[in-house]
C-alpha cells in the first residue's frame, strides 16, 4: 500500500494558505488523497513521499514529449537569456506563428496567448466582432476553460428523459445567470437539434464552439458527417465555426483534429501541447476573421509571446512536425489499448474505447457512448473504483472517467509492460471489493 505521509501532512499545512491546498480546484482529490508532486521526468512522477507513478494524466495534455524532455528544456534555457517580456514583440513571434500556419490551415492569422482560458475567450471575442452577434453554441458535456460564458454544464446524472432536454447549470457560484440567455447547448452528434437552434436563433448566434474529440468528456468524437453537417449550417447560418484544439491541437495529428477529421474551422484554439508544458496559447484562423484583432477588437496581455514559452513551442513544433513522435505515440496508444482490452475480456467486463489512442477514453459498457447523455449509462462507477486501485498501485489516471488517458512520446515498452501488469491487479482488486452489481452495465 502505497504512504501518501508527506503528501497529507503537507496538505494540512497548505490548506491554511491555499484554498483546498492547491493551485487549481482540480488537484483537490481529498484531503488524504491530494498528492504533491517531487517531480516529473519522461512519462513517469514522484510524489513527496517518494511514491513513482506511470503519468497518464500528462497535466491534462500539456506533455505531449514528456517531462523535462531535454530537447524542449535547452531551447527553453536559451529563451530566458532572451529576457522574458518587453511590452514589444520578437522575432521568434513570426517563426512559430508561420510552422502553426503550415501545419493548420485553417490558421491563417495568429496571435499567442498564455493559457486556453485565454485563447477560448479571444476567439468568442472575435467571432461576436465578425459576425456583430452576442451569442454562441456549446456542446454538452464540453468544457472550455474558467471563464463565464462557458462554465456551464449539462447535468446528466439526475436527468430523466421523459422530462426533455438535461437542465443546464453554472458550473459554479458567481457565475451571473445574466450570461445565460446568451448561449444554447447541443448534444454531440445530432445535427437536427443544431440546426432547429440555429433556425429558430440564427439571429442572435455568433460562434459554434466545439472540441470535436472531447477532452474533458472521455474523448466523445464527432463524427465525420456530423462535422461537414456542422460546417454546412454555420455557412448557412453566419456562424463562426470555433473548432477548439486546446488539447487535440499538435496531439491527435500534426495538423490537429481538423486534420483527423477533416473539418476546417474559422476560428481555432490551441494550448496544451503546444509548449510541451510551458505555458503558451494560440487563437487562429481565417484571415478575414482575424483581421478584426487591431481593427475593432482588442487582444493582448502582459505575458504574450513570452521568450521562454516561445522558445518551447519553436522546439515542440519541431520535433511534432518534423519527427515521428505522434506516430509513435498513437502506436503505444493502440497497444496500450489492444492489452488492456485482454486483460478486461479475460474478466468478461463489456469495455469500449473512444477518442484517439493519443488521448483515448476507457468506457465500461456494451456500447461506446456518441454523446454525454448516453456517458450516464456506463458503468463509471467501476471506472472510479478501478482508478483508486490503479493509483494505489503506481498507475495515474485520473480519478473521474470522464477524463481520458493521455499519452506522450516518452511512454516507452517498460512503461506499456508495467502499465499492464498493474491494470490486471487493479481489475482483479476492484472486481474483489466491489459489489457484483455494480458491474452489471446501466441500461437507460
Ligand atoms: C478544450 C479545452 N479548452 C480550453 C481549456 C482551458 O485551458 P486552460 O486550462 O489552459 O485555461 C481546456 C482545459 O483543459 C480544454 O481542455
Amino acid at each position: 500500500m502505497r504512504s501518501l505521509q508527506k503528501s497529507n501532512s503537507h496538505f494540512q499545512k497548505a490548506v491554511k494558505k491555499l484554498p483546498l491546498g492547491v493551485s487549481s480546484n482540480f488537484r483537490y482529490w481529498g484531503d488524504d488523497k491530494t498528492i504533491y508532486v517531487k517531480r516529473g521526468k519522461g512519462g513517469r512522477i514522484w510524489d513527496i513521499d517518494d511514491n513513482e507513478y506511470i503519468d497518464y494524466r500528462l497535466a491534462y495534455g500539456p506533455a505531449i514529449l514528456g517531462y523535462a524532455d531535454q530537447r524542449v528544456d535547452d531551447a527553453a534555457r536559451a529563451g530566458m537569456d532572451v529576457g522574458g517580456v518587453f511590452a514589444l514583440g520578437t522575432e521568434l513571434e513570426y517563426e512559430v506563428a508561420s510552422r502553426i500556419s503550415r501545419m493548420v490551415p485553417a490558421a491563417e492569422l495568429v496571435r499567442f496567448s498564455n493559457s486556453g482560458t485565454e485563447a477560448v475567450m479571444a476567439a468568442l471575442r472575435i467571432a461576436r466582432a465578425h459576425t456583430g452577434k452576442d451569442g454562441h453554441i456549446i456542446v454538452e458535456g464540453g468544457y472550455h476553460g474558467v471563464f463565464t460564458e462557458v462554465l456551464w454544464y449539462t447535468e446528466v446524472e439526475d436527468w430523466d428523459p421523459k422530462n426533455g432536454p438535461p437542465e443546464v447549470l453554472p458550473y459554479c457560484e458567481g457565475t451571473p445567470k445574466i450570461v445565460k440567455p446568451l448561449f444554447h447547448t447541443v448534444p454531440l452528434n445530432d445535427a437536427n437539434v443544431a440546426e432547429d437552434v440555429l433556425k429558430k436563433h440564427h439571429g442572435d448566434i455568433g460562434a459554434f464552439l466545439i472540441e470535436p474529440i472531447m477532452g474533458n468528456c472521455c474523448g466523445l468524437t464527432a463524427t465525420k458527417s456530423y462535422l461537414e453537417d456542422v460546417r454546412l449550417l454555420c455557412d448557412k447560418y453566419d456562424v463562426v465555426l470555433i473548432v477548439d484544439e486546446v488539447k487535440t491541437g499538435f496531439r491527435v495529428a500534426k495538423g490537429g483534429v481538423q486534420e483527423l477529421l477533416g473539418v476546417r474551422a474559422d476560428i481555432c484554439t490551441f494550448a496544451k501541447a503546444l509548449g510541451n508544458g510551458y505555458p503558451i496559447s494560440v487563437v487562429a484562423g481565417r484571415e478575414d476573421i482575424m483581421r478584426h484583432v487591431g481593427n475593432g477588437v482588442v487582444h493582448g496581455g502582459t505575458f504574450t509571446g513570452h521568450s521562454v514559452s516561445l522558445a518551447a513551442a519553436n522546439k515542440t513544433l519541431e520535433i511534432l512536425d518534423e519527427t515521428d513522435a505522434l506516430a509513435s505515440i498513437e502506436r503505444y496508444g493502440l497497444q496500450l489499448q489492444e492489452g488492456l482490452g485482454r486483460i478486461l475480456n479475460g474478466h468478461g467486463i463489456p469495455h469500449n474505447f473512444v477518442g484517439h489512442p493519443s488521448m483515448m477514453g476507457l468506457f465500461f459498457s456494451d456500447e461506446a457512448p456518441v454523446d454525454y447523455r448516453a456517458w450516464v449509462n456506463t458503468n463509471y462507477e467501476f471506472y472510479d473504483a478501478l482508478a483508486a486501485e490503479l493509483h494505489e498501485l503506481g498507475i495515474l489516471v485520473e480519478p473521474d472517467s470522464r477524463e481520458p488517458w493521455f499519452l506522450c512520446e516518452a511512454h516507452d515498452v517498460e512503461c506499456l509492460n508495467e502499465t499492464l501488469d498493474k491494470f490486471e491487479q487493479a481489475v482483479k482488486i476492484t472486481l474483489k471489493k466491489t459489489p457484483a452489481d455494480r458491474h452489471a452495465i446501466k441500461t437507460a
